[in-house]
């Protein structure tokens, strides 16, 4: 077995991101760091429709983040993600682009939601910042 192979096999952790009220629907988003592919990345939760979502703050346009204005990702209504550079838009359920100069989606990161706490899941390629 592969060193790669095992990480591939390693259970997702659950680590704690914020509260639940952090996140208001449409509201400010709550930032946090992640190493993506052996990359140290920002990354953002929101919440929208009464769900969390969180998402790479990373465009798929160019690898910018969204908010030039901290934390601020949603549009006016409430209603998509938009990156400030070039207006890409995104859904906040899916990360799917929906209009703009995107190239894809954004990365999503599984989140759960328990007692009043949102947590983020580890996945192989998706782990915590080591301190
Ligand atoms: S960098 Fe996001 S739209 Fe251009």
């Amino acid at each position: 077995m592969t060193e790669s192979t095992i990480h591939f096999t390693a259970p997702s952790e659950q680590l704690p991101l914020c509260n639940s009220a952090d996140l208001q629907d449409g509201g400010l988003a709550v930032p946090f760091d992640v190493v993506y592919a052996g990359q140290t990345c920002r990354a953002f939760a929101i919440r929208f429709e009464g769900q969390p979502q969180a998402y790479l703050n990373r465009c798929s346009h160019v690898a910018m983040e969204l908010d030039i204005q901290e934390n601020k990702v949603f549009d006016r209504d409430g209603q998509w993600l938009v990156c400030s550079s070039h207006g890409a838009e995104f859904s906040p359920e899916t990360g799917d682009c929906v209009g703009g100069p995107c190239n894809g989606g954004l990365v999503k990161i599984t989140l759960s939601e328990e007692n009043g706490v949102v947590r983020w899941h580890t996945a192989y390629n998706l782990m915590p910042l080591e301190f």
